[in-house]
């Protein structure tokens, strides 16, 4: 028995912002954001919105495609770092809002690379019979997070949410195998020292800026590229197949020059990779899943194909999973 995706959607706050946005507020230019990052516009959460409400109707399309009506969902699990407060988890915000009770929800925390970890756990999960039927979001506000006075990070993030519903299946199909990789003494690579994130980071209810976003941009560009060709290497091997048998790599979407040196070094043809950064940014836990929903609705995924979905964020936390459509 495995786990199989069957229903996918996504969701952003709705106010998207154009690097030339951004040029007027921030030391930058919409070439040097577009030429060192890949990344034209983001959409960023504004004061008195909610992130929680923007996973929920990722969920809800998901729910709607998969055709499970929430009543039949046995968990939710989000993977995230961005909930409102310390306590209660996003999850169990996310049930509340979708009406639920009583069913297991809970997150899993691994910054950008919090879907893949999300996803491995919700996988072994129900291939132990814990669950039949899972909602597995992956949503994030790193913008919220970033010093807005830091220009080699703040132009970086976009905020949203993608949900997949999962639910155990006999057959070749689904979850085929994760790598999950960490290295705790690369902390200081990426890293956000302050938990609870209701008011964005520009808010009058800004935490003390030594709380904000520290990243040390080319070191972690470099690990960043070392452990995602590694862990897409590893995934696929470890199924006994070969990335020639790859149809379609959804990476996360945090830079178009990480994506593409990865895609060179694992000798991948363009069309066998996924990429939307250019319109969402990074956008942490959530980018994979509204990749593979916008993948899905651009036709380029079909059944039997092999997908690997890999992941590299603040942790450090990196790893792959492979994916059978
Ligand atoms: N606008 C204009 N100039 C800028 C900006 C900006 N927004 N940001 C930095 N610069 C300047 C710098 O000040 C520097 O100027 P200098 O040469 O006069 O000192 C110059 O641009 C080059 O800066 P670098 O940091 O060397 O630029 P680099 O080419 O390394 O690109 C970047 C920076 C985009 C941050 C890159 O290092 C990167 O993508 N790193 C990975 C970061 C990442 O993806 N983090 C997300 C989380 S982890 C993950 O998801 C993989």
């Amino acid at each position: 028995m495995g786990s199989r995706i069957i229903g996918t959607g996504r969701a952003t706050p709705p106010n998207s912002v154009s690097n030339r946005e951004l040029e007027a507020k921030i030391d930058t230019s919409d070439q040097w954001i577009k030429t060192r990052t890949g990344i034209s516009s983001r959409y960023l959460i504004q004061t008195g919105e909610s992130l929680v409400e923007v996973a929920a109707q990722a969920s809800r399309e998901a729910l709607r495609k998969a055709g499970v009506a929430p009543s039949e969902l046995d968990a939710i699990i989000v993977g995230t770092v961005s909930s409102d407060y310390a306590f209660p988890s996003f999850g169990c915000q996310l049930q509340s809002t979708l009406g639920l009770d009583s069913i297991p929800a809970f997150d899993v925390a691994a910054a950008c690379a919090g879907f893949v970890y999300a996803l491995s756990v919700t996988d072994s999960m129900m291939r132990a019979g814990d669950f039949k039927r899972v909602l597995l979001v992956g949503t994030d506000a790193l913008s919220t997070m970033v010093d807005w006075g830091d220009r080699s990070t703040c132009v970086l993030f976009g905020d949203g949410a993608g949900a997949v519903v999962m639910v155990t299946e006999p057959g070749a199909n689904g979850v085929l195998g994760t790598v999950l990789r960490s290295s705790g003494k690369l902390a200081d690579l990426l890293a956000v020292r302050a938990t609870g994130f209701r008011a964005p980071a520009n808010s009058e209810r800004r935490r003390d800026p030594d709380d904000a976003m520290k990243m040390r941009g080319p070191e972690l560009f470099k690990a960043a590229i070392r452990g995602l060709e590694e862990a897409t290497r590893a995934v696929v091997a470890q199924a006994g197949l070969k990335l020639d048998d790859v149809a379609l790599v959804i990476p996360h979407q945090a830079n178009i020059r990480i994506i593409n040196v990865v895609g060179e070094r694992l000798k991948l043809p363009p069309e066998k990779v996924f990429t939307n950064v250019d319109r969402y940014g990074n956008t942490s836990s959530a980018s994979i899943p509204i990749a593979l929903d916008e993948a899905l609705e651009a036709g380029r995924l079909h059944d039997g194909d092999l997908v690997v979905l890999n992941a590299c964020g603040g942790g450090l936390t990196w790893g792959a999973s492979l994916v059978r459509w």
